[in-house]
């Protein structure tokens, strides 16, 4: 083989590799997570995720908008995955109804999607 050939060989399984990892792990996507939101959560949390509904006994939706709840659970997209997903707050404990648990009803890619949506809303 000469060496174009060799190059270009190593280019073609360098680009079936990264072929192969876009397919294992998609990218979160913004707009995705803005129709699961629109569908799912506005009830609850308000169109801009300002959240602030009462629903009683002291529980009030949260305010899932990027500034409060990426300091809440530390910048880990992780942990606001699980709260989606198993309904565990950053310190693992339950979060209170009526916070439905959307493991089941939605995949970890669907949260992801979400959660890269939350990232975009700001406070004002
Ligand atoms: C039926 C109402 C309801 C729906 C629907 C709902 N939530 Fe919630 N959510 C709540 C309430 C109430 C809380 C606060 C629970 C608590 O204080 O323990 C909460 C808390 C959260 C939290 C934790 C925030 C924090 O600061 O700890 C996240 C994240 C969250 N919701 C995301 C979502 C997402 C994403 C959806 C849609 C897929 C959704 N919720 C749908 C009522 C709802």
């Amino acid at each position: 083989m000469s060496r174009s050939h060799a190059a270009a060989a190593s280019l073609l399984l360098f680009g079936a590799a990264a072929l192969h990892v876009a397919r294992a792990a998609p990218e979160p996507a913004v707009a995705a997570g803005k129709r699961l939101f629109d569908a799912d959560c506005v009830m609850c949390h308000r169109a801009d995720g300002s959240g602030g509904v009462h629903f009683g006994h002291g529980v009030v939706s949260a305010d899932l908008r990027a500034p409060r709840l990426e300091r809440t659970y530390h910048h880990e997209n992780r942990l606001i995955v699980r709260a989606i997903l198993d309904g565990r707050d950053q310190s693992d404990r339950p979060l209170h109804a009526p916070m439905p648990h959307w493991g089941g009803t939605l995949t970890v890619a669907q949260a992801r999607d979400i959660v890269a949506f939350l990232h975009t809303l700001k406070a004002h």
